[in-house]
């Protein structure tokens, strides 16, 4: 395999896949950097990491480092998070334009009148959002910790959710609690549908189903098993089942696999209507872009320190009151 580094460019063209890997191992000491990765990136990026996680375990890494560099392979939210807690460091992206649509579905000033018409109310964020909605935020939240988080609301306050609506409906389903929701939906998990998903499950007759909580109700109520992406992995893991059909993004499935070497993972299938179930921001974290930013030192995210300080209370909060 080769690389498709531009002509022109001081980095050699061609670079063997070897070699690439070669490299971004040597920098990674050269630099004291640290690799993060989440689940949904290419296999080849996962290999390279240091740590590889879901939203929250990623956060939680960004936080508890020696590095004096993270380089994140995800999407935006994840880098601008991890130079939220660290300011001081050089937080780098291989691609600046791996954006998370979910996030980008929650405008700052519609979100900003949407919480004005319920004072009152305490404000819990997904951490798919910008650095300016966490600002707005009381407290932000990943899969993982969403439930433990609400549950520890009081219950006299009323809360509002966003920007996953999905994700709000099964919190607010799990705990009892009404819930006001932003109606944002990440395309991937959404694009799922009952037909198909209930086609695979009688094709596979000895498969769970297992699903991510930002897919839709109709799909999350024939689920075996609801979780978050670290929590899906760990479930595989533990359940005495040998074969699973699994509905979130299907970047996990590599991890399954290298955990549970004799069981078999189906990707949920896509629905015919709307065939959108691999995240394409994710994929854009390709190992030349890894390497490039390493070499060059960009692109690197910047937050301005009145925003950082606005949106560190809410990402804060959630660190103290995620489980440990
Ligand atoms: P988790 O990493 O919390 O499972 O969230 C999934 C996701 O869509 C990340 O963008
Ligand atoms: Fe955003 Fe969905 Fe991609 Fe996660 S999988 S980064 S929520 S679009």
């Amino acid at each position: 395999m080769t690389t498709n580094i531009p002509t022109g460019s001081t980095i050699p063209e061609n670079l063997s896949h070897e070699e690439l890997v070669s490299r971004i191992r040597s920098l990674k000491k050269e630099m004291n950097a640290l690799i993060l990765a989440h689940y949904y990136t290419l296999p080849e990026i996962q290999q390279v990491a240091d740590i590889v996680g879901d939203s929250l375990a990623l956060a939680r890494a960004a936080e508890k480092n020696d590095a004096d560099v993270i380089v994140f392979a995800g999407v935006y939210f994840m880098a601008e998070t991890a130079k939220i807690i660290n300011p001081s460091k050089l937080v780098l992206m291989p691609d600046e334009y791996a954006g998370c649509p979910l996030a980008d579905s929650c405008p700052t000033d519609d979100f900003r009148a949407f919480r004005e018409r319920h004072p009152g109310a305490v404000v819990i964020t997904y951490i798919n959002s910008s650095a300016e909605i966490k600002a707005l935020s009381d407290i932000t939240c990943t899969s993982s910790n969403a439930e433990h988080i609400v549950r520890q609301i009081p219950a006299d306050r009323q809360i509002i959710f966003g920007p996953d609506r999905n994700l709000g409906a099964y919190i607010a389903k799990q705990t009892g609690r009404e819930m006001i929701l932003w109606q944002g939906y990440c395309y991937v998990h959404d694009a799922f549908g009952e037909g198909p998903i209930l086609d695979a499950c009688r094709q596979h007759p000895g498969a769970e189903l297992i699903a991510h909580p930002e897919c839709r109700e109709e799909v999350l109520r024939h689920a075996a098993f609801v979780g978050s992406t670290q929590k899906m992995l760990d479930y595989t893991v533990t359940s005495p089942c040998r074969s699973f059909i699994v509905a979130t993004e299907p970047g996990i499935i590599y991890e399954m696999q290298k955990r549970s070497p004799g069981k078999t993972f189906i990707p949920a299938p896509k629905d015919p209507d709307n065939p959108r179930s691999v995240c394409k921001q994710m994929k854009q974290n390709t190992l030349d872009k890894l390497y490039r930013c390493m070499v060059e030192r960009k692109p690197e995210i910047v937050v301005g320190e009145d925003l950082r300080l606005a949106a560190l209370g809410s990402i804060r909060r959630m660190l103290e009151m995620s489980p440990s």
